[in-house]
């Protein structure tokens, strides 16, 4: 019960109500971010998350010199708090404004990030190889991915379509979903060049995949989640287009400090910790396998495969 009132103290304050409202539609959000939405001082709102934090209603994430805030959906007031903010009609005038402006500042985020891979789409090879040996990575998505068809493959975040290439002599039919239009042509020409018309990319968003559900056999999403602001939705979304028993690769960073990425590759996230995709995956409906370390200095990648339960109708695969 002392919970519950501390959480209900807490939210007794527009614009904390206004703070936690946010972040059930924006997923993660930066200190920054909130500042420039409230339009408040950055104590003023720093003090605001921490109150809420200390509530049970958001939990903290820290990364390098930013730290993100998201709703808190695995504590005990989880349940009351999203009753709560789901009450507030959806429309109040200060709720919308705050939407509007949370919206635009995503949106400058996104053309950010776009007009870096635009500018960068046929450097993108070169830039990757400065992360950490990629023969690496792909031998070990190659091992987890093992000698079995991997039947129907989408690669989320496609960029230039090195994943389709890496991967077209195993699958009956690949495609890739790229939001630059800029990556999208070089995959098209690397694609055509290597006569894979098996495989073929489109530009779409990953929070909403032109695909119809369970589609996919195998979906792969490398070197993305580092760019995106709600990763639970992503996941959630590739976990629609994957069929029963089929499998999730998702390769990434671990947690680093490296804060130039930020700046200079429009990275948002700075890696993600093993269990960062626990809930998520749970959520989602998927069962984790393996997780596996390729280290590097200063980045180590990770890859996480998980399978979502049931009989894959179409193949062998899965359980
Ligand atoms: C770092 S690149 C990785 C490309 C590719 N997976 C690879 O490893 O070679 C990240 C890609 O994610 C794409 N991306 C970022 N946000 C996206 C979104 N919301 N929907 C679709 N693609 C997105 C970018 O356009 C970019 O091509």
């Amino acid at each position: 019960m002392n919970q519950t009132v501390q959480l209900l103290k807490a939210l007794a304050e527009p614009t904390r109500l206004r703070i936690v409202a946010l972040c059930r539609t924006g997923g993660d959000l930066a200190v920054s971010e909130f500042v420039r939405i409230l339009g408040q001082s950055q104590p003023r709102v720093s003090r605001h998350l921490k109150l809420l934090t200390e509530a049970g209603a958001l939990a903290r994430i820290p990364e390098g010199s930013w730290v993100f805030y998201r709703i808190d959906d695995t504590g005990p007031v989880a349940g009351i708090l999203t009753a709560l903010i789901d009450s507030i009609p959806a429309d109040d005038i200060t709720f919308q404004r705050d939407r509007e402006r949370l919206a635009a500042v995503k949106r400058e985020r996104a053309e950010a990030a776009d007009a870096f891979f635009s500018a960068n789409a046929r450097e993108w090879g070169k830039i990757r190889s400065m992360h950490v040996d990629q023969k690496e990575v792909n031998a070990c998505l190659e091992r987890l991915v093992g000698d079995k068809p991997a039947g129907a493959f989408l690669d989320i975040g496609t960029g230039t379509g090195d994943m389709l290439t890496l991967f077209a002599d195993r699958i009956e039919r690949g495609e890739g979903v790229d939001q630059s239009r800029d990556m999208l042509a070089v995959a098209r020409a690397t694609l055509e060049q290597e006569g894979l018309n098996h495989c073929r990319v489109r530009q779409g968003d990953l929070y909403s995949l032109p695909y119809e559900n369970g589609e996919f056999d195998t979906v792969l999403i490398h070197q993305v989640l580092h760019y995106v602001d709600d990763v639970t939705g992503a996941i959630a979304e590739a976990t629609r287009v994957l069929a029963p028993g089929g499998r999730l690769l998702i390769a990434d960073f671990a947690p680093h400090e490296v804060e130039d990425l930020r700046k200079t590759y429009q990275h948002r996230r700075l890696g993600f910790a093993d269990f960062e995709f626990d809930a998520t995956f749970t959520e989602a409906g998927l069962h984790l396998d393996q997780i596996e370390h390729l280290s590097g200095d200063p980045l180590t990648v990770v890859v996480w495969s998980a399978h979502k339960p049931g009989i894959n109708v179409r193949r062998s695969v899965g359980e």
